[in-house]
């Protein structure tokens, strides 16, 4: 059993604040996304956003190497962890913008999937089915469920519609650290036993890939990819348990 927080009112009150500023820095962004801005600058535009509204990016200098942008954009094949670059978004470049914000000592994390341009009808049917899949995990969540469900629900849509989920990149309890216990699988297995109780705070953020679930990570330390270079989508939400099910504190006001 690992040691799930239970957030006061107070500490849950600081988080939802740190949420709505990082789901505010996605609304933000979407209208710049578009064929010829680089990643770096957008990166660079949410990061003066984030630091106009008095909060930190968190991932900044985050883990070992320290990471070295403000945001994570992962383009096409990219599964996670994108590092911003100086190179143009092209017509049919599907992206994931993953931020996480310190506000007032409390963490919010999102992302969301973004396109430039036209893109593929493969490539939007992958980034829908990824969001039904994170939508259907959401659903259910509520005191006393198993958090094992998620990822059982979560695989049987992704499988159904024949794309795999990856596995080395998790869900995560949050809000008073980065990553906290427990580790959200998105996908099934009989090694989950936490059960979720009110006051508990976690992403749910699955990764698709239309070929193989394998990923590698590349000699940045950073970027991971797919193994057999397929396209990846994600989607994540920060999640609270209250008394009779959910509250997503991360979503968009578009
Ligand atoms: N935001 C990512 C997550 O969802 C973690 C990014 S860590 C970083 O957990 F260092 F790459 F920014
Ligand atoms: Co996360
Ligand atoms: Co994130």
């Amino acid at each position: 059993m690992s040691d799930i927080k239970i957030k006061t009112p107070e500490q849950i009150e600081g988080i939802r604040k740190a949420c709505r500023l990082a789901a505010d820095v996605l609304d933000m962004i979407g209208e710049h996304v578009k064929v010829g801005i680089t990643t770096e600058e957008l990166d660079n535009i949410m990061n003066q956003f984030i630091l106009d509204h008095g909060a930190i990016s968190a991932c900044f200098g985050y883990g070992d190497p320290g990471f070295p942008k403000y945001t994570c954009i992962s383009l096409n094949h990219v599964v996670c962890h994108g590092i911003p670059n100086d190179k143009p978004l092209k017509k049919g470049d599907i992206l994931n913008i993953d931020v996480t914000v310190i506000l007032d000592g409390y963490y919010g994390d999102n992302s969301r999937m973004y396109t430039a341009g036209e893109v593929s009808t493969l490539a939007k049917r992958l980034i829908d089915v990824t969001h039904e899949c994170m939508m259907k995990g959401i659903e259910v969540v509520k005191p006393g469920a198993s958090f094992r469900e998620i990822g059982q629900v979560i695989q049987k849509h992704a499988h159904a519609n024949h794309f795999s989920v990856v596995e080395d990149f998790c869900g995560h309890g949050v809000g008073i650290e980065f990553h906290e216990a427990p580790l959200v699988l998105h996908y099934d297995s009989p090694k989950v036993t936490d059960v979720m109780q009110e006051g508990m705070i976690f992403t749910i953020e699955p990764m698709l890939n239309v070929g193989k679930y394998a990923c590698k990570v590349l000699a940045d330390g950073w970027t991971v990819v797919t193994r057999d270079r397929s396209l990846s989508a994600q989607w994540e939400h920060q999640i609270l348990v209250t008394a009779t099910g959910y509250e997503i504190l991360t979503l968009s006001k578009l």
